[in-house]
């Protein structure tokens, strides 16, 4: 189990809280086991009918550790699988998933939304992947998700350009339901949660599940892009840019051309 996540319940809607603001809320391998196991745990549970993602003040998550990374392009794979359970996991989640974003989301953070099916943000929620510039490509079935959600085009500056949405762009892209108030949108996304939750529980899970489509679609190109991943991060390109995030300078790859 992990500190630096909170699993709480309120009523039907199960809780899922990342609190490890000293390291914007990057996603380490006990987190994603942490997170993993209240997914299957909730869905199993007939007194939890929704799944809730939250951040902290100011920031959602920055997305996976970049020194779990780093230790991955150095051949040390034994934080991987923790986020490998997670991506595996998210395809089958049976209930429904929302999430409050109020700062940075980075990466997966984003990724995560488009399995969401309510994502409300702030004002000042951003949005960011910035997977090309670190070495690497698409995860957690983005590349089919995203471009389903909002559009090939949008979809290609977000994931490859690498562009940051803010939040009005995001809603605008069809990915957040609403922009609200920093301070409201935590209690926005609940009362959302809450409301689905008094809903016939069958119902919303077959609904759910006719509107998502097949999981095993999802699941296969987020294996495939796990695939790809894998190999990426091994890639001297990748290591230079984890390494020089860590290092706080820009990353240089120039030396690398051939
Ligand atoms: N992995 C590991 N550590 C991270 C991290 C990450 N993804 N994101 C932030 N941190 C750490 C920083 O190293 C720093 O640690 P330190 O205080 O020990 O030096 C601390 O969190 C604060 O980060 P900082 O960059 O100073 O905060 P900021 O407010 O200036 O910027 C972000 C916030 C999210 C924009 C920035 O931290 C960032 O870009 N993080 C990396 C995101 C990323 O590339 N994620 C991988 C996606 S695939």
């Amino acid at each position: 189990m992990s500190n630096d996540i909170e699993i709480k319940r309120d009523g039907g809607v199960q809780q899922i809280r990342f609190t490890r603001l000293d390291k914007k809320n990057a996603l380490n391998a006990a987190m994603y086991a942490a997170m993993t196991e209240a997914l299957v745990a909730g869905d199993a549970d007939p007194e939890v009918s929704v799944h809730m993602f939250l951040g902290g003040d100011g920031c959602f998550t920055s997305g996976n550790d970049l020194n779990d990374f780093l230790a991955g392009a150095k051949g040390d794979a034994s934080a991987a699988g923790g986020v490998v359970q997670f991506l595996r996991t998210l395809p089958d989640v049976s209930k429904p998933m929302l999430a409050a974003v109020d700062g940075a989301a980075v990466g997966i953070g984003v990724t995560l939304l488009f399995h969401c099916d309510l994502v409300y943000a702030s004002e000042r929620a951003t949005f960011t992947t910035p997977f090309l510039d670190l070495g690497l490509v698409p995860e957690n079935a983005s590349s089919l998700l995203a471009p389903r959600l909002m559009g090939y085009q949008r979809a290609f500056e977000l994931l490859v350009l690498g562009e940051t949405f803010d939040a009005a762009r995001a809603q605008e892209a069809g990915f957040v339901n609403g922009v609200v108030d920093r301070t409201e949108v935590e209690s926005v996304a609940m009362a959302a949660a809450k409301r689905l939750a008094e809903k016939p529980p069958e119902a919303l899970c077959i609904s759910r599940a006719l509107m998502r489509g097949d999981p095993r679609e999802v699941r296969a190109r987020s294996d495939a892009e796990t695939a790809a991943f894998s190999e990426r991060i091994k890639s001297p390109e990748a290591r230079e840019a984890f390494t020089a995030f860590l290092e706080k300078r820009p990353p240089n790859f120039s030396k690398l051309r051939s």
